[in-house]
């Protein structure tokens, strides 16, 4: 059996209003959500903003920049750190974060909400 999600895209921000190499935390229902613009690689990233160290929500004012080819936010409170792309915790930890996928078009930032997100 073949099974399927079905995304929700919802405009979380426009382009012009997100920083350069930086996060912003973007409200969906009860969750926040942290949507990274990392320009230098001309990528973006979403995550859940709640870091699963100490359950802070913060990650969206985290530190972006690499580990290798890895792109990675650092949380402000203890610096560890988490892969943008699968939410990996690239400091040793158990813990990961969500992640979402995210698409630009007319000027606007979407993130995919998964039906099992909701
Ligand atoms: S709360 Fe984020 S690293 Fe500790």
């Amino acid at each position: 059996m073949i099974e399927t999600k079905t995304i929700t895209w919802f405009p979380a921000c426009l382009v012009k209003d997100m920083p350069e190499n930086g996060g912003a935390c973007v409200r969906y229902g009860d969750s926040q959500i942290a949507l990274f613009h990392f320009t230098r690689r001309n990528e973006w990233y979403a995550t859940q903003n709640e870091c699963p160290h100490r359950r802070q929500m913060a990650l969206s004012r985290g530190m972006i920049g690499t580990s290798g080819d890895v792109p990675k936010v650092a949380c402000p409170f203890h610096k560890k750190t988490f892969s943008l792309a699968t939410g990996e915790c690239l400091s040793g930890d158990e813990c990961s974060l969500k992640t979402y996928p995210v698409k630009v078009e007319n000027g606007w930032v979407y993130i995919g909400i998964d039906d099992e997100d909701e």
